[in-house]
């Protein structure tokens, strides 16, 4: 079987030669040839720039044996063009300018037109599967609605999420017309993406773990099954909640046809949780690449031995790689999943 069969063929439930693998944030600080472009430009310069965006896409793809390929892009890209303004600061992260907090401010959130207003990124994803020929698929993303909604109303990252729990529960149709809105704008991204070349999408649910079980049904769940309904079934479509192993159940009950999951569960009781029915992606803790080489390899021998070379696993860390993560340790990791795992 080809290296290229392998991610494509797990997100199906079908067979591979050996269980496949990618990282999240693979491109990314932690890459010296990363450092180096990012000192002459701003990242959403980079992102908006398609020669930097393919050359940053293929790094990690020249020094490890990736099974896939994410385009770099960020989840905050398309907002600009709902009116909401950011930029990221450099310790920070991202700061938004004019968060929403009414009823009017939802309403003023144009719709999105990916092909007129986000041709650089709909060129780089071309540019990417030119580059890549076949040798692996490539990724397309979207942060979920829930998440992209947080930033937005906080104006930036949160620990507690108080104005965004707020509107829910002060304003329930305040707060359910931003999630249409954002779930609208999802697909439209998503499904522009997929017919520019994207190969498979992944959903970022990166703060979705702060809410309760009911919360997560009453506000989340109603929004993001209509959005995991309304991509592309052409391409196959992974869900990830970060921190959310107590919302699994409805995670699964929203859509995907694999569940990303991070590393504060066992990958064998989520599978068993979701009862098998959509495949798994995970789920190693990013900050075990800071341990020995026999720590890592006896990690991922665990997550294979729970996963049990069952068909549906894709290999990945359980959140984004980490800007000072030693590049030998990935290196290691990636080669070390598809020789434990090779069937
Ligand atoms: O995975 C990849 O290699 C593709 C690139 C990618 C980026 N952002 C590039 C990036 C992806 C998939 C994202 C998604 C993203 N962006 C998420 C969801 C994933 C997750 O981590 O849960 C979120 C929450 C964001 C928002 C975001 N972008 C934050 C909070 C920050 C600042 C924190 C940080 O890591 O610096 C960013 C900036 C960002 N996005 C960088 C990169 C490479 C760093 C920018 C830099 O070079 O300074």
């Amino acid at each position: 079987m080809a290296r290229s069969d392998r991610f494509l063929n797990a997100l199906r439930k079908m067979d591979v030669d050996c269980t496949p693998v990618w990282m999240m944030r693979q491109a990314g600080r932690y890459l010296e040839e990363y450092r180096e472009i990012r000192s002459k430009y701003g990242f959403i310069e980079m992102c908006k720039n398609p020669e930097l965006v393919l050359e940053v896409t293929m790094q990690p793809l020249r020094r490890f044996e990736l099974d896939a390929a994410i385009i770099f892009a960020d989840i905050l890209l398309p907002l600009e063009h709902m009116g909401i303004d950011f930029e990221f600061t450099k310790d920070d992260g991202p700061q938004i300018s004019n968060p929403v907090r009414t009823k009017d401010d939802v309403i003023k959130m144009r719709e999105i037109y990916p092909e007129e207003q986000m041709g650089y990124l709909l060129k780089a994803i071309k540019m990417v599967r030119t580059e890549l020929n076949g040798l692996v698929p490539l990724i397309g993303f979207s942060g979920a609605p829930f998440t992209l909604a947080s930033y937005i109303i906080e104006g930036g990252g949160s620990k507690n999420y108080v104005c965004t729990k707020s509107m829910m529960y002060k304003e329930p149709e305040t707060w359910h017309l931003l999630m249409e809105k954002l779930t609208d704008m999802v697909i439209t991204y998503l499904n522009s993406q997929i017919k520019a070349g994207a190969q498979a999408v992944q959903v970022f649910d990166s703060w979705v773990g702060c809410l309760s079980p009911s919360d997560y049904k009453e506000f989340i769940l109603p929004h993001q099954k209509r959005l995991m309904a309304g991509i592309d079934k052409s391409v196959p479509h992974i869900h990830f909640a970060f921190g959310a192993s107590h919302l699994l159940k409805y995670v699964k009950e929203a859509g995907g046809d694999v569940i990303g999951l991070d590393w504060r569960i066992d990958i064998d009781e989520a599978w068993k949780i979701i009862n098998y029915e959509a495949g798994v992606q995970g789920n190693l803790d990013p900050v075990a690449l800071y341990g020995s080489k026999e720590y890592i390899k006896s990690r991922v021998y665990d997550i294979l031995k729970r996963a049990g070379n069952r068909n549906g696993h894709v290999f990945n860390l359980g959140h984004g790689i980490l800007p000072t993560t030693p590049v030998d340790n990935a290196k290691f990791l990636i080669d070390t999943v598809h020789e434990l795992s090779r069937r």
